[in-house]
């Protein structure tokens, strides 16, 4: 079952169109990556999706026509969107970001246990949940970014480049809870990358974005396996 599917989407900028036409689709349970070089237009396809650019084309979620769609009633749809550069609230607690993350829920039972499941995922969130969000770590504020996504229970996750900036084990284990989220939780994602071994570490299959048009798209393996996406993403 498709869960999402962008078909020959556009989005501008004011009079600047970035995105030409790209068109991908998502299953129920499935994650998907889009990779490509700075400004190639990765970010815009998330922002298309979650309704915070200017967008033509047509986007399905769930059976319905979400085009168009304003970010809160995207959001409340189930998609929750981990922004580049994180957004979490600074001057919040680790617990009270979480608890905006579930603000539209009513189930406390389902809150607590989704509380209970980001503090396994992420240990370090456990040790610091009292702490401000401003005084937590780059590796940190990224696990709670995606923790306070995880407590709004999305059926889809867009995540921006969640190992930007992070060590090389710090982006390993934060990888490591995505894929988590993915095989117990049957979370489905659209993931956006420049570190592509991390992004097929999880996604079945993946978009090439260059200028705003696909330049590639197939299977991971497919895609592992071009002579191309070696040399430019895979270090050889
Ligand atoms: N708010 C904005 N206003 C105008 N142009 C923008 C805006 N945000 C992005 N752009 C332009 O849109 C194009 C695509 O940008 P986008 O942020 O989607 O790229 P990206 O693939 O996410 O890049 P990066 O890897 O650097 O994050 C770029 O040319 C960028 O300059
Ligand atoms: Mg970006």
């Amino acid at each position: 079952m498709t869960l999402l599917e962008l078909e020959d989407v556009t989005a501008s900028y004011g009079h600047a169109q970035v995105l030409h036409g790209i068109s991908f689709r998502v299953g129920e349970n499935a994650a998907a990556g889009i990779l490509g070089a700075n400004g190639a237009g990765k970010t815009t396809t998330l922002r298309a999706i979650s309704g915070m650019v200017a967008t033509g084309g047509k986007i399905t979620y769930d059976g319905r026509d979400i085009t168009g769609y304003r970010p809160d009633k995207v959001a409340a749809l189930g998609i929750a969107h981990v922004p580049e550069g994180r957004g979490t609230l600074g001057d919040l607690s680790v617990r009270d970001n979480l608890r905006v993350g579930a603000y539209l829920r009513k189930d406390r039972k389902g809150v607590a246990a989704d509380l209970d499941l980001c503090l396994d995922l992420f240990p370090n969130l456990r040790e610091r949940i009292g702490s401000n969000a401003s005084a937590l770590s780059g590796g940190e504020q990224q696990m709670l970014a995606i923790a306070r996504a995880i407590m709004a229970k999305p059926r889809l996750i867009l995540l921006d480049e969640a190992s930007l900036g992070l060590a090389p084990s710090t982006a390993q284990r934060v990888y490591q809870a995505i894929r988590r989220l993915r095989s117990e939780q049957g979370v489905a994602m659209v993931v956006v990358e420049q570190n592509a071994m991390l992004a097929f570490s999880v996604v079945d299959h993946a978009i090439v974005l260059e200028t705003g048009k696909t330049s590639l798209s197939g299977s991971r393996d497919e895609l592992m396996g071009l002579d191309e996406v070696r040399r430019a993403y895979l270090g050889g």
